[in-house]
């Protein structure tokens, strides 16, 4: 059994302000290949989902005269400690058990090399898939993150993966 399922966090009015902000299709789409990924490579498919669901939540918009500001972004983002910082509260309010939230959020915090000063992290297994994740849903321009998903459409894909999820656990 799990503590807090996709669904929940997904209802939240803190994830869907901030996965709406960075693209909630994204979002999804990076929690279905974690979870595929995961279960590849048999790590927990509950922590690759629920990371790959929020890793991208610590976005700020860097906008400068109404239009998004690229240069500002590379020099200022700090995206995955925000973000990291952000699942964990969220995680932690809904109850979710304190070692998870702790995985999940250093796969956030380690998701991506763009926010570091070198790219020489020597990741674990898990926060390596959650990397890749994000990577094979990228699109040239950051153009992954105006892809839009209507919300009846983004509840049922994760009613899905939440069955997913379970039988996996089940089993
Ligand atoms: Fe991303």
């Amino acid at each position: 059994m799990r503590d807090v399922t996709l669904l929940d966090i997904f209802e939240h009015r803190i994830a869907q302000k901030y996965l709406n902000r960075s693209g909630l299709a994204h979002a999804i789409a990076v929690a279905y290949h974690a979870f595929h990924l995961s279960k590849e490579h048999q790590l927990d498919v509950d922590i690759a989902a629920k990371a790959g669901l929020l890793h991208d939540m610590g976005h700020y918009t860097w906008y400068k005269n109404g239009k998004w500001d690229y240069d500002l972004y590379k020099q200022n983002d700090i995206h995955p400690i925000k973000g990291a910082e952000r699942a964990h509260k969220l995680l932690i309010r809904l109850g979710e058990n304190p070692i998870k939230a702790k995985t999940i959020a250093l796969a956030i915090l380690f998701h991506t090399d763009s926010f570091l000063p070198s790219n020489d992290i020597v990741r674990t297994p898990l926060q390596q898939v959650v990397k890749w994740a994000d990577e094979k849903d990228e699109e040239e321009g950051g153009m992954h993150h105006y892809r839009t998903i209507e919300y009846e459409r983004a509840e049922k894909s994760i009613i899905r993966l939440d069955k997913w999820i379970d039988e996996e656990y089940n089993h």
